[in-house]
């Protein structure tokens, strides 16, 4: 392995690991700053990026460090298939106006986490904030949100801190059939925990209570699905 490599690894403070060649590319992407980006073969990670992201090949090509299987190994205690790490500045930024914020309510599953964190990405909401303990730019977070990060807003805030200024809708399945109800683009839709549900304070908070329709027998849907539903069903601007 280049010798430097593991002492820049480790100088790079204040940053977050992208796992995989997919998260980083999406990093570089949506303008992420990465100081250090290792591939365990170089030739083979350029000719993925040359196969499906050819907008940031040059990017790798200037930054990519090979390290080899062992080298990445010692970086990154299970290395991604794709063979590829790195490390970047998180980004803290306040979600955009005019499109929907995702409010999840103390979720406890990485994976949901991140799959929410693209769902908001693809489909153009001003972004996502957390409340409770987990932190939403966890390495499995990131993975499961394959990078997209830095194309939405992600923060996490107290209760007490969730936007003021606009509406604020409680995903319930007692609340309201949501095809009965007319839901605007920009406000704030809050999503429960995956195995309390909305907290005592989001229900506080909210001006109303949305259910998503569900056969008799059906107690919940997962959350993430749940979230695409909502999202779709409310079509962000960006989502056309
Ligand atoms: C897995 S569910 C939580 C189930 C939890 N046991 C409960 O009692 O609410 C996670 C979140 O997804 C949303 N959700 C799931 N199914 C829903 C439905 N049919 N209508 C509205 N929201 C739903 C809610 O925000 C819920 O808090």
């Amino acid at each position: 392995m280049n010798e430097d490599v593991p002492a820049r690894w480790a100088a790079a403070r204040d940053t977050v690991l992208l796992d995989g060649f997919h998260a980083l590319k999406h990093a570089l992407r949506f303008g992420a700053e990465v100081p250090v980006a290792v591939a365990a073969d170089r030739g083979a990670a350029l000719r993925l990026a040359a196969e499906l992201a050819p907008d940031v090949v040059g990017r790798l090509d200037a930054l990519l460090v090979e390290v080899g299987e062992d080298g990445l190994a010692r970086l990154v205690r299970r290395p991604h298939p794709t063979g590829v790490a790195a490390l970047a500045r998180p980004v803290e930024r306040e979600p955009a106006p005019g499109a929907p914020v995702v409010v999840l309510d103390s979720p406890r599953h990485l994976g949901n986490i991140g799959a929410v964190v693209r769902l908001a990405a693809g489909l153009g909401a001003g972004g996502v904030i957390t409340t409770g303990t987990v932190d939403p730019w966890h390495p499995n977070v990131l993975r499961a949100a394959a990078g997209l990060h830095y194309a939405t807003a992600v923060v996490r805030r107290d209760v007490a801190a969730l936007p003021a200024d606009r509406p604020l809708y409680g995903l319930d399945p007692a609340g309201a059939d949501i095809r009965t109800v007319d839901l605007p683009a920009d406000a704030v839709y809050a999503f429960g925990s995956e195995r309390a549900g909305l907290s005592a304070a989001v229900r506080g908070r909210a001006d109303a209570l949305v259910s998503l329709p569900m056969r008799a027998g059906v107690s919940s849907y997962n959350l993430a699905t749940s979230v695409a539903m909502v999202l779709f069903h409310v079509r962000p601007p960006a989502a056309g």
